[in-house]
């Protein structure tokens, strides 16, 4: 067992969501190597009431640490919330229902939570934030805590596309949903490792791999496998022949960056109507945009840590 000092202490903010869901089972079978310290739900792929209940439902089902569990933003900062239940189901997790979780909500939001956990790592030690829905709660996060952002090492997100769009041409789902939001965590200042459709969309398995998850006698992977099955990316999402599990490549960058690479930049959000969401390059060093993956080995170590549940 890893001693705390080495592992990364992480904070994951999320929309479950099917990719999420992956995402989650992925952190719980890396406990040697990710220190969970908290996770808070954001409304995206499906309304808060959902995608906090999966956040509870999912802690238990995968066997998480006993961390803090915070409801988040429950719409965009600006915009009205729209959801992706034709892509994730309308209970956020395909056909499947998983057990009432046996695990309580804190009593305050996902902002105050975070902040608390920040606070109360040992010196010298800083929060890496792994946002993979719209970033709501990590802009809120930053305007009522400013002082936070001395003990945040990364953001390790999900979202941003420069090879176009799954929601609209231009945009990527999580950042259309809250561009505001996004404009102004990209725009922070802070180190970023933006997991964008760029790489995502390499990020996956392949239709046997799935079915093999399917097949399996772990419920855990089974279930994971019936969620997948279910996950209707749309045709774009197969460019590369694999199922795509978005929200998963921020924590194998985590645990295997020598599978990624990508280059500094920095990145501009649209805000306006025309091409909502669309994430532009432009001049500057806070991003580093991930641009490829060794797909095999992407999928060797995501199923080797499966095989962990
Ligand atoms: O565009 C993909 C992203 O949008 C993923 O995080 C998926 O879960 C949805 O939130
Ligand atoms: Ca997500």
């Amino acid at each position: 067992m890893s001693s705390t000092t080495d592992r990364i202490d992480i904070w994951v903010d999320c929309d479950p969501g099917i990719d999420d869901a992956v995402m989650l089972a992925c952190v719980a079978a890396s406990s040697d190597r990710l220190q969970l310290h908290g996770v808070s739900s954001v409304a995206g792929n499906l309304p808060s009431d959902v995608v906090t209940k999966n956040v509870l439902r999912l802690a238990d089902f995968l066997g998480l640490p006993q961390v803090p569990l915070a409801r988040g933003a429950v719409r965009p900062l600006v915009r009205p919330a729209q959801d992706a239940a034709a892509v994730h189901g309308a209970m956020g997790l395909g056909e499947v229902v998983l057990p009432v979780s046996t695990r309580a909500l804190e009593p305050e939001p996902a902002v105050v939570a975070m902040q608390r956990a920040i606070a109360a790592l040992p010196e010298g030690r800083r929060m890496t934030l792994v946002p993979t829905g719209p970033l709501t709660n990590i802009a809120l996060l930053l305007r009522v805590y400013p002082q936070v952002a001395d003990r945040i090492d990364r953001i390790v997100l999900m979202g941003g596309s420069t090879v176009g769009g799954n929601v609209t041409p231009y945009a990527e789902f999580n950042v259309w949903g809250d561009p505001e939001a996004a404009a102004m965590v990209l725009g922070s200042g802070l180190p970023i490792v933006m997991c964008g459709l760029d790489v995502t969309l390499k990020c996956g398995l392949t239709r046997e791999q799935l079915r093999g998850l399917l097949e399996d006698e772990n419920p855990r992977r089974a279930m994971l496998g019936r969620m997948l099955s279910f996950y209707t990316p749309v045709d774009a999402e197969w460019r590369y022949g694999v199922c795509v599990i978005h929200d998963a490549a921020t924590i194998l960058y985590l645990t295997n960056p020598e599978l990624f690479s990508g280059v500094t930049c920095d990145i501009e959000v649209d805000c306006g109507d025309g091409r909502r969401g669309e994430t532009r390059v432009v001049p500057g060093g806070d991003v580093l945009r991930l641009n490829d993956v060794d797909m095999a080995g992407f999928q060797e170590a995501l199923l080797g840590q499966l095989a962990r549940l």
